[in-house]
């Protein structure tokens, strides 16, 4: 097999074993999510930009976890375990004992980089390659560079990297910082992790000091200074969580922003990265999309809507609801206050209106649940219009059983059909009815007591009060108007 790329990457390794003790939870820190996807994930997507041969996972702390995720997002990946995490620099030994050699171009970055892109990435390989560095790294200028390892400079080179514990007051000015993604000659990186030592402030293999040790014997490391500080934002604790979620969030919202897509309010629509929007769609405030959520042209999501993975049609509109694994139909029409239930399939032209809460619902083209209604284990035909106030009772204490109504027929207001009940095409159903056998086609079902009218029930039993004495006069007035 030839290979056409210019620079051609042996191994990325994605250091993941750490304690991650600042997030104070018991889910690993690389596996928090961020618009949907696990820190992890993002660091994997950046990884399988440069094509790499091998890709290998540090794992340790929490590790089950890990590699289970690893598993349904990266089944190609090579987990390698750090029993103890003694470190950046003893992390990448023992990822890099996973490959077959220490050889080529092997590329280190960090699994709690969410931003850090595939293309920044490729980059950096590029320019290490051309520029034939043993080491090309990563840095950036954040406002603030408390907590980063210092990148001390000489000249356009790295001199060496220095840790924000082993820092002297003077280093701890430099606004340049290491932003933990690394480009290696493999000999060297495989000849220099052997030798580090731990002496410094946190007893640690530090993989930053592969930059002196790497210096000290003529081989060229250079720092690529990125203006997008974002891209080298580490996330330790649940507020750097947040703020990397909010800027990813800007970046998600922007790119569909620029493909088309009116977004009303920015601050208040959150967009996942798998989600899919069309030309002319239109987003109003307090918008979620979740998932897998796609939505076509013209249609009107919001305001006050969440969505995940949900389908959303050419010119459908779908407002103040609550939905989820549910296909809504072009033209279709949506709440306010509608909740979709998984399951829930509505046509072209449909309607789902207000308070109404639908689950394995198929609801065909034109058929309408406008209000008040529960929709649970229904097969509506085409053109159906269900009254206010219907029930479809799929429940009858142990299972669920599922209910049809034939096409174009009418289901009167407060009716309850009680599965399983199979109404025919063309019938109509009497409001108040309670539904317990099937009907056919073409019939009225009526299924409720037949009214019965009592005279003089109010004088005789309700005598003296303020409604006998309405009653009375209107008897009066009748009276009166029949002698006239
Ligand atoms: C590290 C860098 C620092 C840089 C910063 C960028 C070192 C010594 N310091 O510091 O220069 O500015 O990243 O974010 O490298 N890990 C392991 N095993 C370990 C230790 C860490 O897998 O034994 C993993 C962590 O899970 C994490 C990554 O390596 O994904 C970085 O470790 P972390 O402890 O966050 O290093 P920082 O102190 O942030
Ligand atoms: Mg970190």
């Amino acid at each position: 097999m030839t290979d056409t790329r210019t620079s051609s990457v042996t191994a990325v390794v994605i250091l993941a074993a750490g304690a991650g003790t600042r997030m104070k939870s018991a889910t690993a820190k690389v596996l928090h999510t961020l618009a949907g996807r696990s820190m992890l994930h993002y660091a994997v997507d950046a990884a399988n930009a440069v094509q790499p041969e091998h890709l290998v996972v540090v794992v340790g702390h929490q590790r089950e976890q890990v590699i289970a995720h690893l598993a349904e997002i990266a089944p190609h990946a090579v987990t390698a375990v750090q029993e103890e995490q003694n470190g950046t620099g003893h992390a990448v030994q023992v990822g890099v004992a996973a490959l077959p050699s220490a050889t080529g171009t092997i590329v280190v970055i960090s699994g709690d980089v969410p931003l850090l892109t595939g293309e920044t990435l490729t980059t950096l390989v590029e320019k290490h390659a051309a520029e034939g560095n043993a080491m090309t790294l990563l840095t950036s200028q954040p406002t603030d560079p408390t907590g980063y390892g210092r990148i001390v400079r000489d000249g356009d080179q790295c001199a060496r990297i220095v840790e924000q514990r082993d820092a002297s007051p003077a280093e701890l000015l430099i606004g340049e910082i290491n932003a933990g993604t690394y480009v290696f000659d493999g000999a060297t990186l495989g000849a220099g992790l052997g030798e580090l030592r731990t002496d410094n402030a946190q007893r640690e293999v530090y993989l930053t000091d592969m930059v002196a040790w790497t210096r000290a014997r003529g081989g060229r490391v250079v720092p690529w200074l990125l203006g997008d500080a974002w891209q080298a934002e580490g996330v330790n604790d649940r507020v750097q969580l947040a703020a990397v979620g909010r800027e990813l969030n800007t970046r998600l919202v922007e790119k569909w922003q620029r493909a088309g897509v009116t977004v009303v309010d920015p601050h208040t629509t959150w967009i996942h990265h798998d989600v899919d929007l069309a030309q002319d769609v239109t987003i109003l405030p307090n918008t979620h999309l979740e998932g897998a959520t796609s939505v076509e042209s013209g249609a009107v999501i919001g305001p006050d809507t969440t969505l995940s993975d949900v389908e959303v049609g050419a010119g459908a509109t779908v407002s103040r609801t609550q939905a989820s694994l549910s296909v809504i139909g072009p033209k279709a029409s949506v709440g306010p206050f509608a909740y979709l239930r998984p399951g829930t399939v509505l046509g072209e032209n449909g309607k789902i209106g207000t308070f109404v809460e639908t689950k394995n619902a198929k609801i065909a083209a034109e058929a309408k649940v406008p209000h008040l209604t529960y929709c649970g284990d229904a097969v509506i035909g085409e053109g159906v219009n269900i009254g206010a106030g219907t029930i479809f009772a799929n429940y009858d204490g142990e299972h669920k059983h599922t209910s049809t109504v034939g096409n174009w027929s009418f289901v009167g207001s407060n009716t309850v059909l009680v599965a399983p009940v199979h109404i025919g095409d063309g019938v109509y159903v009497a409001a108040g009815s309670t539904v317990t056998s099937d009907v056919g086609p073409g019939e009225l079902a009526v299924a409720r007591g037949l009214q019965r009218n009592i005279p003089g029930w109010v004088a005789r039993k309700k005598a003296g009060s303020k409604t006998a004495a309405a009653a009375e006069a209107a008897q009066a007035a009748m009276q009166q108007e029949g002698a006239e």
